[in-house]
């Protein structure tokens, strides 16, 4: 990617959000420059996650600390469920933004979560959505409609296509799972602004999305009972809007799903590395990764967080994950939602020092 366009595109797509504080730094060669924002500070709180773990240590590893959220008897807990959402407070100098990502599946439990976690859904800067999956986008739009007459100014959600808002199914030897469909429409009426982000994209002066996702691995695959549900033709979800090659396909067939436009989320944490944040991670853990450090121009990687989607994976995938993750050679990895517990054996067996067990309400806070 030519880094004037990437500069030019956060530029255009973060709208009223300055790009100052963008640093320089060696990047995998000594002529690669970071074209993203560095921060001083990231505390990633787990909104809701598949598990709530009230066991779950504290405290203070080599250079992140971990917090967790315990609970008393007798008063409102937190909610586990098959999904993800993330509260993102990031700082730079004197100035602290907050993102939002992902919104979990059920608005019960996202908004329970954020009033325990002391997290006001208000402030949030900006709004990221990973992929149009039912568990990342469920409450969405019950936080469009609850914060209109509360929300920023302009606030702006970031989506990596057009397909974010198709609808989806999953087809599987148990039936098929209907994710239905984000409408966007609906989210434009209640006041907040949407961005396809298919380019990496600097999002509120902070973070970057890495933008549509090349396939690199050959053993990264997107699951196989992924489908979306083709639209009218010429609109955006028709059958032939995804395919690189002619698919045969009436409005209302199921097409093989590509997860074309989901995309990862990334902070640069001064003096440590990228963050990133996969949060299902169809496009693949390894994909997403090498893609974020395409973009920022840095190969040192601090934290890879889930989820991987590896759940359903053979051993074998699962163990050229973990061998690509000892290139990479991370400082963390927080293997959250659908890793699958495959997954966090072998980190576990192979990398023990580095592994972060999440949980609902789990604090990490990373940098100064
Ligand atoms: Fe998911």
């Amino acid at each position: 990617m030519n880094r004037s366009e990437f500069l030019r595109l956060g530029a255009v797509a973060s709208g009223v959000f300055a790009l100052g504080g963008v640093t320089r730094i060696a990047g995998r060669s000594a002529s690669a420059q970071s074209a993203v924002p560095t921060i001083d500070r990231l505390v990633m709180t787990n909104v809701v996650d598949n598990v709530y773990d009230i066991f779950a240590k504290s405290g203070q590893l080599d250079t992140i600390t971990v917090q967790r959220t315990g609970m008393r008897f007798g008063t409102p807990a937190l909610m586990a469920e098959h999904g993800l959402a993330y509260h993102l407070e990031s700082v730079r100098g004197g100035e602290r933004r907050e993102v939002l990502l992902d919104f979990s599946l059920t608005e019960r439990n996202l908004f329970q979560n954020y009033k325990i976690l002391k997290v006001d859904p208000s402030s949030a800067d900006a709004l990221i959505i990973s992929h149009g999956h039912a568990d990342h986008y469920g409450a969405l739009p019950d936080y469009a409609r609850l914060m209109v007459g509360k929300m920023k100014p302009n606030l702006t959600l970031y989506a990596g296509g057009e397909d974010t808002f198709c609808s989806r199914v999953l087809v599987t030897p148990g039936g098929t799972i209907d994710h239905g469909a984000l409408d966007r429409g609906a989210l434009e009426a209640r006041g907040i602004r949407v961005v396809l982000a298919p380019q990496p994209t600097i999002v509120a002066g902070h973070a970057f999305t890495t933008g549509q996702i090349p396939r690199l691995t050959d053993f990264e695959r997107p699951p196989a009972a992924g489908r979306l549900v083709a639209g009218a033709m010429n609109s955006a979800c028709s059958p032939t809007h995804f395919a690189t090659s002619k698919v045969e396909a009436k409005p209302g067939d199921l097409v093989a799903d590509t997860f074309l436009g989901e995309h990862a989320t990334v902070y640069n944490v001064k003096g440590r590395g990228l963050v990133v944040i996969t949060s299902c991670g169809h496009a693949g853990v390894v994909n997403s990764v090498r893609q974020a450090q395409k973009a920022a121009g840095v190969d040192k990687v601090h934290a890879i967080v889930g989820g991987f989607h590896l759940a359903p994976s053979p051993d074998e995938i699962v163990a050229r994950t973990v061998e690509a993750f000892k290139q990479i050679g991370p400082d963390y990895i927080v293997p959250a939602h659908c890793t699958g517990l495959n997954t966090i054996i072998a980190v576990h067996r192979e990398m023990p020092r580095k592994l972060v067990l999440p949980s609902t309400g789990t604090r990490v806070v990373f940098g100064a």
